[in-house]
């Protein structure tokens, strides 16, 4: 039996970066949480909602964010999505400045729409390991391996991979986009391998998967899972399809964020345990209070990591500070951005 590391140098043909807990990922990634990393004083007396609120009206700025941000951010937020949405709502939006709280994939798609406006982010650090685990090189070589093949990228990858690609997709629409893609043409689909063998099932089609992970939902226990669903016999048990295959099949239902937010919404069952970072926990009490919403366990009983690091880097005083300074700003090179938009425009089209 081949290692994971010797199947990856086959499959793309480059040293894997790191290997382990989080899959295939950029190593030295240095994980601060909320406001850590902050490096100049704030005010203690400042209100920062209100602060925030002066400072969007004096930029004519909005806030679009994402369902895994802390909820003091999901509820200052103008827009609140799922990286479809928030892509789609990039693409509406007149306003001058568009604070992106999400992670740095998320706002760099919305500059790549939005060339003539500036974007800001709270923290530029604020990564992905789905991203981080597809070298645009590597990508490229891959690619160079299949000329005919059609190359579908998930948004989780950077503008680059995204400029070398044929389709952009996020979990919402990623069936749909392999769909429309006729069916005598070979598919390669990067970077997450997970939600490659999702689609592959639901499309019923086969596709070269490039081997990248999440390492928030690669973390969920299916043994845990076992237990919990066995002591709340009434529970549906709801996934994200960035979980791994072993948890999918335990799973009562597959969606994107905001599908599962509607999924809870429209259900009799009182009980859900929720496969998915629990950011997206603030939305669905908010929409269904009367019912109770559990956390799908991670294998490490005692840490948080079913927390998406790079997301929860975000805080209202990140936010304050990007709006006031207008910086740290996302920006993609002309060359890069014009080829990238391609493809996502083909995605928005479907969508
Ligand atoms: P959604 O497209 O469901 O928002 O997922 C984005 C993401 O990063 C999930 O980890
Ligand atoms: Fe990337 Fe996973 Fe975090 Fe989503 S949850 S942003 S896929 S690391």
């Amino acid at each position: 039996m081949p290692t994971e590391p010797e199947l990856f140098r086959a499959r793309c043909g480059f040293e894997p970066l790191a290997i382990g807990y989080g899959g295939l990922y950029k190593t030295g990634m240095n994980y601060t949480r909320h406001s850590e990393g902050i490096d100049q004083d704030i005010d203690p007396s400042l209100d920062l909602e209100q602060e925030i609120a002066r400072l969007k009206k004096e930029k004519n700025a909005i806030i679009l964010a994402h369902f895994y941000q802390v909820p003091e951010i999901q509820d200052i937020a103008d827009f609140l999505g799922d990286s479809l949405q928030l892509a789609q709502q990039a693409k509406k939006t007149t306003a001058d400045v568009i604070c992106f709280a999400g992670v740095h994939f998320m706002a760099e798609t919305a500059k790549i729409l939005n060339p003539e406006r500036i974007v800001v982010v709270p923290d530029l650090e604020a990564g992905c390991s789905l991203a981080d685990g597809c070298p645009v090189d590597a990508f490229r070589a891959w690619r160079a391996k299949y000329p005919d093949a059609v190359a579908v990228s998930y948004i989780n990858c950077s503008a680059a991979v995204k400029a070398e690609s044929d389709w952009i997709c996020t979990s919402a629409n990623a069936v749909r986009v392999v769909q429309a893609i006729p069916p005598e043409k070979q598919v390669l689909f990067a970077p997450d391998r997970n939600l490659g063998r999702h689609v592959m099932k639901h499309a019923g089609r086969e596709m070269q998967l490039w081997p990248s992970t999440c390492i928030v939902h690669e973390t969920f226990s299916e043994r845990k899972i076992i237990d919990l669903k066995e002591r709340h016999k009434d529970a549906l048990f709801i996934a994200h399809p960035e979980c791994e295959p072993a948890v999918l099949r335990l799973a009562d239902y597959v969606g994107s964020t905001t599908a599962l937010l509607r999924f809870v919404q429209t259900q009799e069952a009182k009980t859900f345990i929720v496969g998915t970072e629990p950011g997206i926990l603030h939305q669905m009490k908010k929409a269904a209070p009367d019912k109770t919403f559990l956390e799908a366990p991670p294998q490490e009983g005692t840490c948080a990591c079913n927390e998406c690091p790079h997301m929860k880097r975000n805080s209202l005083e990140k936010i304050y500070l990007s709006l006031r300074d207008l910086s740290p700003r996302v920006e993609v090179p002309e060359q890069i951005a014009v080829r990238a938009l391609v493809p996502i425009e083909r995605m928005l089209s479907l969508s």
